[in-house]
């Protein structure tokens, strides 16, 4: 995994396949994403963003199609490497702040105790609930629970970070420290995948997908997405837009 002799993508996903039951959820989905870099994907409600995740997380298993991260099938073992922010909470709620963070930590193997309070206080830090490490979960606002589950998701500093939709019901400032800590993490070597609906999270990414019906529409940098407009002034809701009315004209004239 940390192995110094592997160059290729942080993940590789090919023609990937989910249905549940009869509905296609993701379909045939193929997609890289280079090391060190936060790569978006974005799509409307039901496009398929947290069944892609789930999938890569390894808690669903795909129907067709294969997925590797940093050159490896999906493994127990991969566990450790990975940090997985659902989209809903999934926190103990009689549990205190710092409880629930240790125990993430303590699942994903940080074994010292002296490292796990550390990683743990640098976690609540991020999420700039530090003062407030001694509440339970019960007597949070939904936005502080998002920024729990963050914490909870980062804890063991995993080199791949999956988040689903993390910035929602954070407030606008903390949302700025937040994709600063992502780019500084992006620095180190961190890829982060990272779901939202924002437009002003996409703008933060290296690169993004656009995702339709389970399918990927569009793929790029920012920039490459709107310059495909041919408008100099799109911005990436127009270039959504400007995807989807092409698919569906690609589609009609067939
Ligand atoms: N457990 C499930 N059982 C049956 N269908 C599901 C289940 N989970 C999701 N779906 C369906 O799969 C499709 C993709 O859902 P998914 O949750 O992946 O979308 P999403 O892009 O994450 O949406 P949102 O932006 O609302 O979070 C939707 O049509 C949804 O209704
Ligand atoms: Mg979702």
């Amino acid at each position: 995994m940390t192995s110094r002799e592997y160059t290729g993508p942080a993940i590789k996903v090919n023609d990937l396949s989910f249905n549940y039951k009869n509905l296609k959820a993701v379909d045939q989905l193929s997609l890289e994403v280079p090391r060190g870099m936060s790569f978006g994907v974005l799509g409307p409600n039901g496009s398929g963003k947290t069944t892609l995740i789930r999938l890569l997380v390894g808690l669903l298993k795909p129907k067709y199609g294969t997925i590797h991260m940093m050159g490896q099938p999906p493994s127990r073992k991969m566990s450790r490497y990975i940090g997985y922010m659902p989209q809903l909470a999934s926190l103990y709620t009689e549990l205190s702040i710092a409880q629930n963070v240790d125990f993430f930590a303590r699942i994903y193997g940080v074994r010292n105790r002296a490292e796990r309070r550390m990683q743990v206080e640098e976690a609540i830090q991020l999420v700039d609930l530090w003062p407030r490490r001694r509440d339970s979960i019960y007597n949070l606002s939904g936005g502080m629970k998002q920024r729990v589950s963050l914490a909870c998701s980062m804890v063991h500093r995993p080199p791949l970070l999956f988040l689903d939709e993390p910035t929602v019901g954070v407030d606008p400032k903390l949302r700025v420290t937040f994709w600063e800590y992502f780019q500084n993490l992006n620095k180190q070597g961190v890829t982060i995948v990272i779901s939202s609906h924002t437009m002003d999270d996409a703008a933060h990414c290296d690169r993004l997908a656009f995702l339709r019906e389970g399918r990927i529409i569009a793929e790029g940098t920012p920039y490459e997405l709107r310059q495909a407009t041919g408008q100099s002034e799109a911005t990436l809701e127009d270039a959504f837009l400007y995807f989807v009315v092409s698919m569906e004209e690609g589609n009609e004239s067939k």
